[in-house]
């Protein structure tokens, strides 16, 4: 296939991808759909044909989410998946971090992403250097690290955490104080429901912190009777005037259980599309924030990352070794 091949919609594409589109036709404008098909259909075949996987995050795009991905969740499913994956390739509709966690689960497979620029503001807080000061600064207090960090800061940690799991992975340590890096707003809301001090670092989630408890009352004035869920990376204020927060997994999972008639999710954009997809019948308010990292993943460098098999993503394998243990500390933890 030739470089930068452009695919167009024509009567294969419209007639393989009609099924598709009926799940998504309520989130997906008809116009729009025509330039979505053709990728669609050929990223759908050209996987098949070089063996190659998509892990996708509930953050992006209902067409990626939809219509592309193998295997979809929040960062603890998608790591849990890396672990376990056959195919040789796997591409990661996600962000950076997320590509560096399969690729030290799963070392001997090639892992792509789709654009290299897709970061993470909570990733960017945080050195190694910033955990090792941290250790000296607090002997002994063990290091649990959200999984939103670079393997080199995964590698100087006890543990990883994921929104799914932090409470558990927090009380599986005796210690009665626990370091939680680097997101602030995650600690103080875990901080809240255990009894253990709970240590914290600057950093935080730019799409998350900007929502204000301010909001919250506003959308319950404007939608007397809606369910607030809002993600946990929230600021604390926030959480407090929320009805439930959780993981992106467990607010589809509350909507899924609970059908509530209407719904404000307190998280980033793609949440309330790709949870509408599977609750039709639930209405959604959106007052949602943008990620410009996951905006940055889309079906052309997907299709283009699989053509060219390009931006492969690489860990050094001394910081592989130690990171894959505080991550698999992590899965290692029941709860
Ligand atoms: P979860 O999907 O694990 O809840 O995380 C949200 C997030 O911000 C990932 O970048
Ligand atoms: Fe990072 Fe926040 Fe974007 Fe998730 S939503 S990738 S935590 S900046």
């Amino acid at each position: 296939m030739p470089k930068d091949f452009i695919p167009e919609y024509n009567d294969v594409v419209i007639a393989e991808t009609a099924e598709m589109y009926k799940k998504v036709s309520h989130v997906i404008p008809k116009e729009e759909w025509a330039s979505y098909a053709p990728y669609i259909y050929e990223i759908n075949k050209l996987k098949k044909e070089i063996g190659a996987v998509i892990l996708a995050h509930n953050y992006m795009t209902p067409e990626i989410f939809n219509c592309v991905a193998d295997y979809s969740g929040d960062s603890l499913q998608l790591a849990q998946q890396a672990a376990k994956i056959d195919e040789q390739i796997i591409v990661q509709a996600g962000v950076h971090f997320m590509a560096e966690t399969s690729k030290i689960l799963s070392p001997d497979k090639t892992v792509l992403i789709p654009d290299m620029r897709a970061g993470c503001s909570l990733a960017e807080s945080i050195t190694a250097a910033d955990v090792i000061a941290l250790r000296e600064e607090y002997p002994g207090v063990p290091i649990v690290t959200y999984v939103n960090t670079s393997a080199e800061v995964k590698a100087e940690s006890d543990i990883c955490c994921t929104s799914s799991n932090a409470l558990a992975i927090v009380e599986s340590f005796d210690s009665e104080r626990v370091l939680m890096i680097p997101d602030q707003y995650l600690a103080a809301n875990i901080a809240k429901l255990t009894s253990k001090t709970i240590l914290t670092y600057a950093g935080s989630c730019e799409v998350h912190e900007r929502f204000t408890p301010e909001n919250i009352r506003e959308f319950r004035e404007a939608y007397p009777g809606a369910v607030i869920l809002a993600h946990p990376e929230c600021p604390s204020d926030v959480v407090d005037e929320a009805d439930f927060a959780g993981s992106t997994k467990a607010m589809s999972d509350y909507v899924m259980d609970n059908k509530p008639d209407t719904v404000v999710m307190v998280t980033e954009c793609s949440m309330s599309d790709n949870v509408s997809v599977q609750n039709p019948d639930v209405k959604f308010v959106r007052p949602c924030n943008l990620c410009p990292h996951m905006k940055r993943i889309n079906l052309k460098n997907i299709l283009s990352c699989l053509q060219n098999l390009e931006h492969e993503v690489f860990v050094d394998p001394a910081v592989a070794v130690r990171a894959k243990q505080a991550v698999e500390n992590m899965l290692n933890v029941r709860f």
